[in-house]
């Protein structure tokens, strides 16, 4: 008998719950969906497995209050925790947020020590830091989700200012998950033409910018929680390449010590993705300006990991 892959969502929230939908949709495996919330985790999960047979997804999906049900998982996408409210900064959550994922690492790593975690919870960079610590982990099998979503967000506004489908647009995005992240539009392409040859910098800045306030805006739609098909998207899109095996580059918050001059820290960086976790991080030749903006960037991920003392 073939064994099916057994990927574990933690935090049944928006986020989650929709992740576990892409999930089974893909059929990339079986989901246990975990929360502390009484009946939301098991309510999603057999509401997500009466739509299997319309949708032809054969997965199966389990809710739980525990972690028992986690065990021997393949990937554990890490979301536990608050969302911002409006006007609340990713990092307002700090504190609260590093309690809750430092405990629901240390239960994960006890069952599923071989697995991969990808973490989703903000203030994403300094809570893949606890989730390191915490599970005791290489930093291979520690990655966080942060660069996929900010690349998509400026990915669906350059194809949208170019008319052209979002297939034909890569985007990069370097540093941390925050206000001083680092878009960088001279690597960001439409049909393999650099964007650069194609908008003027007026409207190129404009997106640059809208896309490191890309979260906010959200917010400030929605009033009360933060957007969740993208981020879960962008958490699954790293799970399939991990679970498939594909050495897929994508942009990552991966643990640096020594690449682009940044050490015993999580940023932003391009990263290989396959079965291993975290294959290679990718280093490319940055601008003066661009090098100063990731320090810079990186510089405020290393004051919230002061803040937390780890
Ligand atoms: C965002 C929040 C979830 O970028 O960090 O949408």
């Amino acid at each position: 008998m073939g064994r099916r892959n057994k990927i574990t969502v933690v935090g049944a929230g928006n986020v989650g719950a929709t992740a576990a939908h892409w999930i089974a949709s893909k059929e990339l495996g079986d989901v246990v969906l975990v929360d502390i919330q009484e009946g939301i985790p098991q309510g999603k999960a057999l509401d997500l497995a009466q739509a299997a047979p319309v949708e032809g997804y054969d997965v199966h999906l389990t809710g739980t209050n525990g972690y028992e049900e986690t065990k021997n998982s393949d990937v554990v996408i890490i979301t536990a925790g608050l969302p911002r409210k409006p006007g609340m900064s990713r990092d307002d959550l700090l504190k609260t947020n590093a309690d809750i994922v430092s405990k629901v690492t240390e239960e994960i790593a006890k069952r599923s020590p071989e697995a991969i975690l990808i973490v989703v919870s903000n203030p994403l960079d300094a809570m893949c830091q606890v989730a390191l610590k915490r599970s005791g982990f290489p930093k291979h099998r520690v990655i966080g989700m942060a660069g996929v979503l900010d690349s998509a967000r400026m990915r669906c506004f350059l194809a949208e200012a170019l008319d052209v489908s979002v297939e034909n647009v890569t985007a990069f995005v370097l540093g941390g998950h925050g206000d001083t992240m680092v878009p960088l539009p001279r690597y960001s392409t439409c049909a393999g033409i650099p964007v650069t040859e194609l908008l003027p910098k007026d409207q190129l800045d404009a997106i640059v910018k809208r896309t490191a306030n890309g979260g906010a805006e959200i917010v400030g739609l929605l009033k009360s929680g933060s957007a969740y098909y993208a981020p879960s998207a962008g958490a699954v899109e790293m799970a399939e390449a991990i679970l498939k095996d594909k050495k897929k580059i994508l942009p990552c918050a991966a643990y640096l010590e020594g690449e682009y001059g940044i050490n015993n820290l999580y940023v932003g960086v391009p990263c290989k993705l396959g079965a291993r976790g975290l294959e290679q991080i990718i280093e490319i030749n940055l601008m003066a300006e661009e090098r100063i903006a990731l320090q810079k960037s990186a510089a405020s991920v290393q004051e919230l990991v002061n803040v937390l003392g780890i």
